[in-house]
């Protein structure tokens, strides 16, 4: 199957619009990707043909709206290789790993040690923090090496035996680097630590095989997906969920409620207590079943080529310094500009009609790292296009201008 750019681009009705006159060259999927006309109609249609609460009516809306919701959760379970039982409906990725990091630290001693790295964004972070300040664990950070790649051996020599939980990133939101996440799980495994991978990013650009990956969480957003905000997914090995406490209380996440006793329902669904995000379910689902549909081989090298032709434009700019250059990478090209503001640079790309990133991506500890305290961040998705690379190549060409 071949990827046809322009037949892509014209499912996603937002792309033709202009800004500031040019025509919108949109450069920041990495915070959140743009809609296809699939993802639009499924939400539209839900609401307009077939809406009710899910899982507790016996009526005919309520019986479509609960399958529709429940076809969306088999599409994310065949999207990640993963049993239905495994998948959560979340509000996003952010809420994936709080849902884990409160389960997990309720049974963390203090001294118990959790491993992250240097590259998390602060989703992965701040509630592992939280099982810091409450309960005494201890937050250990895996160093990143100056091309932008993980020292896979100082990861090695920070797990130990009170390493309970090891939590990193399959691919960085500032560096683009990719995690061998699969070696990484094996080598924390052996040290009896459960795994989980904050695939928010990386789920975009390369098919996500959990039980290959052998991790036993694996958290994404929707809206990162080309699908709706509002719903993310945990996969969760079936024993790691069965094993996790709930994580929020209230309607359908329960067995039977008495005064005095309760017992909870089986997973997935203790843990979407409350009316979940019934429309953006759908909506993911209609991501997903779209992405499947595509061919993502082809999609990851036309993302790829984009970036090599960004980096070939920009060769002889020694004005330019690029954070992460590992050999395994995704499209993202984070920079900083001599003598620029970070988010100078991205409000002049933007006269441009050029929408980039810019700042410390939720990633503090990453540029501190790098002796930064912002970037701007070019990112690349399917609908991208090599005029567009030129584009931004020749935009931020101007724009240095503005600095030099
Ligand atoms: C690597 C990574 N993890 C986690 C998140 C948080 O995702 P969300 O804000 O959708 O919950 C992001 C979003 O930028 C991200 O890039």
């Amino acid at each position: 199957m071949a990827f046809d750019v322009e037949a892509v681009r014209a499912e996603f009705p937002i792309l033709s619009r202009q800004v500031n006159g040019k025509p919108l060259v949109y450069l920041d999927s990495a915070a959140s990707a743009q809609k296809p006309r699939a993802v639009i109609d499924a939400m539209v249609h839900a609401m307009e043909h077939s809406y009710a609460n899910v899982h507790r009516g016996l009526h005919t809306l309520a019986n479509e709206t609960t399958d529709a919701y429940e076809a969306a959760r088999k599409s994310a379970a065949r999207f990640i290789n993963a049993g239905e039982d495994e998948v959560v409906f979340t509000k996003g990725g952010t809420e994936a790993i709080n849902l884990v990091a409160s389960g997990l630290g309720a049974r963390l001693k203090p001294g118990d040690e959790i491993l992250l790295t240097e590259m998390e964004h602060h989703a992965n972070i701040v509630p592992w923090h939280f099982l810091r300040e409450r309960q005494g664990a201890v937050l250990k950070f895996a160093p990143v090496l100056d091309d932008g790649r993980l020292d896979v051996d100082g990861f090695r020599a920070l797990l130990g035996p009170k390493t309970r939980v090891v939590a990193l990133t399959h691919m960085s939101n500032v560096l683009g680097t990719i995690n061998p996440v699969a070696e990484l799980a094996r080598l924390a495994h052996q040290t009896g630590a459960l795994v989980l991978v904050d695939g928010c990013q990386a789920v975009v650009h390369q098919p996500i095989d959990v039980k290959a990956l052998d991790v036993d969480f694996y958290a994404f957003s929707g809206h990162k997906l080309y699908g709706p905000t509002g719903i993310g997914i945990l996969y969760g090995k079936s024993e790691r969920l069965v094993a996790l406490p709930p994580y929020q209380g209230g309607g359908e996440m329960i067995g039977q409620v008495a005064l005095d006793a309760i017992t909870y329902a089986d997973p997935p669904h203790r843990f979407e207590a409350g009316t979940p995000p019934i429309i953006e379910a759908i909506g993911l689902g209609a991501a997903l079943d779209w992405l499947m549909a595509q061919d993502r081989e082809a999609i990851a090298a036309h993302e790829h080529a984009l970036y090599e032709r960004v980096r070939d434009g920009l060769a002889g700019a020694n004005w330019l310094h690029v954070l992460g250059e590992a050999p395994e990478k995704g499209a993202i090209l984070s920079f900083t500009v001599d003598g620029a503001h970070a988010h100078d640079v991205a409000q002049i790309l933007d006269r441009y009609g050029v929408a980039v990133r810019a700042g410390a991506h939720c990633a503090e500890p990453l540029m501190k790292r790098f002796g930064v305290t912002s970037s701007a961040r070019a990112s690349f998705a399917l609908y991208n296009t090599q005029q567009e690379a030129d584009s931004f190549v020749d935009a931020l060409q101007r724009t240095r201008t503005f600095f030099a």
